[in-house]
């Protein structure tokens, strides 16, 4: 039998850039030239004169990346680290591929942080992605990171091992309760499991099919983690302290609602991601 040739041997990158994008675009990949940019950088050292001829291993390996991408596979996976904040996160199917909304959660939380040294709990922290940007940013501050999912707390360890932040970082594995015997902290961010369960079926075949159900699932409206997380946090926060939460955008008013009804928690402010949808709850404990 012989074997089909693979299609980019021999061809110039300029060519290839053009015909990656098209063959994703075809794929129903939103962002095709992006991401074929993306899969060339990962097959090339350094972005080349675009002239360059792709080598027979580069051209396999560029093969074997588009095969995963057009069976919908996420990028990240693919190429199993990610860009969040500053950093450059290590990404597997155990976590969630971290959100560039999730960015206005470090905006909000790092303009709650008062002199330190501070204590940040992190619950369902994934990859690490939250708790390790606001290490990144404040050398002041340690963190304890809270899962619920074993396979996603070695992804967060390992990416605080690479960040050099393992010295000023805890991981337990456990349910939302399980930092208790660690408290009280300054702040408390999460970035909760929070899809309406009907409707993970209606997402994108990367979402539904490749991420963690464990990290999307928010029970029947929604609302599950907030409603088990909220009456946590007067016990989990020190008086002055503040609690971050990412939300859904039809989720503000319900979550902030929640949070004034628990003892302890004011000034609730809903923030806006930069689409304009509601996308973090924040307050403060007295
Ligand atoms: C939406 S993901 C957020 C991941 C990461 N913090 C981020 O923002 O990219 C939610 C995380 O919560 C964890 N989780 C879900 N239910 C949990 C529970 N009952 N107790 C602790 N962690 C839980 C999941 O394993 C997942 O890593």
């Amino acid at each position: 039998m012989t074997q089909k040739p693979c299609p980019w041997t021999g061809e110039r990158v300029f060519e290839i850039r053009r015909a990656l994008g098209r063959r994703l675009k075809e794929a129903g990949i939103q962002e095709a030239e992006i991401e074929a940019r993306h899969m060339l950088g990962a097959v090339l050292d350094e972005w080349p004169d675009p002239d360059l001829r792709l080598d027979k291993t580069g051209a396999q390996a560029l093969e074997a990346m588009v095969l995963r991408r057009e069976a919908r596979e996420p990028l990240s996976h693919i190429l199993g680290a990610w860009g969040f904040w500053s950093l450059d996160l290590a990404v597997s199917k155990d976590v969630l591929t971290p959100r560039p909304e999730t960015e206005r959660l470090i905006e909000i939380a790092l303009g709650h942080l008062g002199q330190g040294p501070l204590k940040i709990l992190d619950l369902g922290t994934g990859s690490g992605a939250i708790l390790l940007s606001l290490l990144q940013e404040r050398p002041d501050a340690m963190g304890l990171a809270v899962d619920r999912s074993p396979a996603a707390l070695q992804t967060a360890m390992q990416n605080a091992q690479s960040l050099k932040l393992d010295t000023r970082t805890m991981f337990v594995e456990g349910d939302w309760d399980a930092a208790l015997p660690h408290g009280p902290f300054d702040l408390v961010v999460s970035n909760p499991p929070y899809i309406a369960h009907d409707e993970i079926a209606t997402l994108e075949p990367e979402v539904r099919r490749y991420e963690p159900v464990l990290a999307l699932d928010g029970g029947m409206d929604g609302l599950d983690a907030y409603r088990a997380i909220l009456p946590l946090l007067p016990h989990y926060i020190k008086p002055g302290g503040a609690f971050v939460l990412e939300i859904g955008a039809d989720q503000g008013a319900a979550v902030s609602d929640m949070a004034q009804a628990q003892a302890g928690l004011g000034d609730i402010c809903v923030s806006q991601d930069l689409g304009g949808r509601d996308r973090v709850v924040s307050g403060l404990c007295n």
